[in-house]
């Protein structure tokens, strides 16, 4: 592989480059509402062409943001962003085949599952680096037990722990970082809960740039933490909470130029959304009753909803699968706002919860999360740490693992059922986040209690010795 290929991707510019189009976009970029992105040629890179902008999500306000500025919020009203696009005429046939072809492509460009699905995320220039590390293309997996247990329903697990750092967060990344490399920004920072740290030193070492963090002392993985120093980001422990951390954070951001990267950062949300894109070809653009995510921060939520609101607006998908975000009691302010039809946030301080990826008590994302909820119709819920770990350990009996704060969708599927709020036998789809080696700390704790214990077995060094103690652990069952 040449040097380039493997410090990141390129678009290949040649047609671009004497595209007049181009040329006159980047020439208008200081209008009004200039444009962020470019339109780029058809038949070389991409099969359609787009121009992005950033826009207000506050219905009362609506404005388009200037996007010379690289603002997480709006200047007017302070609201969060999000991109939008328009698209020239397109067959939504033709895109169908073309990204289902991409994948027998030895490009690596195409076979990342985000990139493959470029003509979705169209804030690109023809001639920027993309910054992969192939992420997406996660498994469809079916379960027998724990859909059994949860429902039953039909439940299918999108496993999103098979992404290159471990976690969905991967897909955003890929996105944010190669927005920010355009922009040539030198240092990305987040506050994070363990899992949006290592993505984003992975993929700000793959682009080159200095990565910062902000995490809450003691309160995030051994395993996560050790993924960003292996990345060499600079690892700042500050703080008791996410909250508190992220607050910190987006006060000193701009005194010493650091890139955001959480997923406020609506580019984030770009590279994210393309899960429904994956998931909808993986199950022949037949979409399912729910889609079941734990909430944090509502950036997953927020993502899930704006891609199928296009694929919708797209042509692609008729149906509106529900979404459905599931939290830990201790940490649920999203399922109490939601639940009580209340205008502000009804935030959690100090938040509580063994599954720390989701220990977050002020979620930036959460009107977002509630506009999802609302157009789709969706359900909000929670679960004890106790149901939490009943689900992990369900899913463990399919051979699924995953992080606890993943296992909360399926525990929030079962008591939904139970309340009959989820039908009996529906299509469910639980996205799994993270990886189960992300929190061994947390299984060995759970495992190593009571019952669970006797499966841990210290045998001196004797055949004798070791034919007693299998004896005794087989006749268990
Ligand atoms: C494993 C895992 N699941 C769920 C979440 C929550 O996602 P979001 O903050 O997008 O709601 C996180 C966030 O850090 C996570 O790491
Ligand atoms: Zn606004």
């Amino acid at each position: 592989m040449s040097p380039a290929a493997d410090r990141g991707l390129k678009w290949q510019p040649r047609a671009a480059i004497f595209c007049p189009r181009a040329f006159y976009l980047t020439e208008t970029h200081g209008e009004k509402y200039a444009r962020l992105g470019y339109h780029r040629c058809a038949g070389l890179s991409t099969l359609i062409m787009a121009t992005a902008y950033l826009q207000c999500i506050e219905e009362a306000c609506g404005e388009r943001q200037d996007p010379r500025k690289d603002a997480h919020q709006c200047a007017s009203c302070g609201g969060l962003l999000e991109v939008r696009y328009e698209f020239d005429p397109y067959e939504p046939e033709t895109l169908r085949r073309a990204w289902h072809q991409r994948r027998l492509s030895g490009e690596p460009i195409d076979r990342s599952g985000v990139w493959r699905f470029r003509e979705l995320i169209p804030f690109v220039n023809p001639t920027d680096r993309i910054i992969s590390l192939s992420e997406g293309s996660t498994p469809l997996t079916g379960t027998r037990r724990a859909g059994w247990w949860a429902g039953p329903v039909h439940l299918t697990i999108k496993h999103q722990g098979n992404n290159p750092t471990g976690s969905f967060k991967d897909l955003g990344m890929t996105a944010c970082i190669t927005r920010a490399a355009s922009r040539n920004v030198r240092r990305v920072a987040c506050a994070s809960t363990g899992n949006t740290s290592s993505s984003m030193a992975a993929y700000a070492a793959r682009a080159g740039m200095k990565s910062i963090l902000f995490v809450p002392y003691r309160q995030i993985s051994a395993a996560k933490l050790a993924q960003a120093l292996d990345f060499g980001a600079i690892v700042v422990e500050v703080g008791d909470t996410f909250d508190q951390a992220f607050g910190l954070l987006r006060q000193i951001a701009p005194e010493f130029r650091l890139y955001l990267v959480n997923s406020v950062n609506p580019f984030r949300i770009e590279g994210q959304k393309t899960i429904v894109a994956e998931l909808m070809e993986q199950r022949a653009w037949r979409p399912p009753d729910y889609i079941v995510v734990p909430g944090g921060n509502l950036g997953n939520a927020s993502a899930i909803g704006k891609g199928l609101r296009e694929l919708k607006e797209m042509g692609f998908i008729e149906k509106v699968p529900k979404i459905v975000v599931i939290q830990a009691a201790g940490a649920n302010p999203f399922y109490r706002t939601f639940s009580s039809g209340s205008a502000e946030l009804i935030p959690v301080d100090p938040p509580q919860t063994e599954a720390t990826a989701i220990r977050i008590g002020r979620p930036a994302n959460w009107k977002k999360g509630i506009r999802v909820l609302q157009w789709s119709g969706g359900l909000s819920e929670s679960v004890t740490d106790e149901e939490i770990f009943e689900a992990k350990r369900v899913l463990a009996e399919d051979g699924v693992g995953c992080e606890p704060a993943s296992a909360a969708t399926v525990a929030g599927v079962r008591k939904l059922c139970r309340a009959g709020k989820i039908e009996r036998h529906a299509d469910v789809v639980a996205i799994l986040t993270g990886h189960q080696l992300k929190d061994t700390d947390y299984i060995m704790r759970h495992r190593s209690e009571g019952e669970e214990n006797s499966r841990r077995l210290r045998v001196e060094a004797s055949l004798e010795a070791l034919r007693k103690v299998l004896e005794q652990a087989l006749a268990r069952g």
